[in-house]
């Protein structure tokens, strides 16, 4: 399978493996990391359109930037349209394309009449990305998913609206609000989805392996796959799936490899955020950078009790050189 580049209106992708935005996970060193192992195009953790109004310091910190990581998606959350088309104007120029977040399942969002609530109410869907297209003349994605839970599944509804409306292209992460990220997503409705529209759908959910990337595009006709959890401390899924699709050789990454790739995060991470933060956000990652290596539960452990950047370096370092791919 040979899966040629990716138009979005005027924006050209050079791969159609995307990287999801991911709130708490998808901020700046991650990105720069994702796509420096080939991601056609990465996007921000979801902003806050509110906030893009108010200015608040945490917004416009999530909307940092670096020239590495374009084309860079942003995108936002909100249920007001005329706050979104709002916040679209201000951030015209900080990405080469928006997104607008429909599917987010967490209680706070959906309190807030955003995010997944969104799918309950088409109409108001309708005017929001109305509200948006004039607004901004970009590339305009909208991410759904299939529905507010089982008994309202109305991801093709919505899909048609945003085409109707002027969307360039969707995102189906095919659960339900109420499945949250329980159970298996569900592909085929990705290729439903597919086959009502006629803008590009990439499909989101549960690709871990470059083979499940490659399942996803033969089963669904999707134009793009979105990678989340499965590239967690794994960036070379990313490279993978990408040489997969040109009939190429799948490299796997070796330790020397891991362990450059984890201190290069950690090092991005610290010139933005500093020592005390790099420190607490990046356990998580070693920790996935470390699975599947010897050794690997006994170096969570440590670095739990570690809170200095210094032993964090130190103990990774001796970790990555000591250890061995678990057989
Ligand atoms: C920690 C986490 C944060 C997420 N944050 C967002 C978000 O801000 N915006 C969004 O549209 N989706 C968000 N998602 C959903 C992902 O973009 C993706 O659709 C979902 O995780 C399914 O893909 P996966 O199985 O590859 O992880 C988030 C998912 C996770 C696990």
């Amino acid at each position: 399978m040979q899966k040629k580049s990716l138009q979005i209106k005027s924006l050209k992708l050079t791969s159609p493996v995307i990287l999801a935005p991911m709130a708490g996970i998808s901020n700046l060193p991650y990105r720069r990391i994702m796509k420096s192992f080939g991601a056609g195009l990465v996007y921000t953790e979801m902003v806050s359109a509110n906030g893009m109004i108010r200015e608040g310091k945490k917004t416009r910190q999530l909307l940092e930037s670096h020239a590495s990581e374009f084309p860079l998606g942003i995108q936002l959350f909100g249920d007001d349209p005329e706050v979104l088309g709002e916040a679209a104007q201000l951030i015209a120029d900080a990405g080469a394309l928006l997104d607008i977040n429909m599917g987010c399942p967490v209680k706070k969002v959906i309190r807030s009449g955003a995010g997944s609530a969104l799918l309950r109410s088409p109409e108001r869907v309708k005017r929001i990305i109305g509200t948006v297209r004039r607004a901004y003349s970009g590339p305009l994605t909208i991410k759904i998913r299939s529905g507010w839970d089982e008994e309202s599944i109305n991801f093709l509804t919505i899909g048609r609206i945003a085409e109707a409306e002027g969307a360039d292209a969707l995102t189906l992460h095919p659960r339900t609000r109420s499945q949250a990220f329980t159970g298996q997503a569900h592909w085929e409705l990705i290729g439903e989805l597919k086959k009502t529209v006629s803008i590009p759908v990439f499909g989101s959910g549960d690709i871990t392996t470059p083979e499940e990337a490659r399942k996803m595009f033969s089963e669904t006709g999707c134009d793009a796959v979105m990678i989340g959890r499965g590239g967690y401390g794994n960036p070379w899924l990313i490279e993978q799936i990408n040489q997969l699709l040109a009939n190429q050789p799948v490299l796997q990454p070796g330790v020397t490899e891991k362990l450059r790739v984890a201190l290069l995060h950690l090092q991005y991470h610290q010139d933005l955020f500093g020592d005390r933060k790099t420190v607490l956000d990046m356990r998580k990652h070693l920790c996935w950078y470390a699975r599947g290596l010897q050794g690997a539960s006994q170096f969570r452990k440590e670095l739990q009790q570690c809170d200095c950047l210094t032993n964090v370096i130190r103990l990774t370092e001796a970790f990555f050189t000591q250890t061995e791919e678990a057989a």
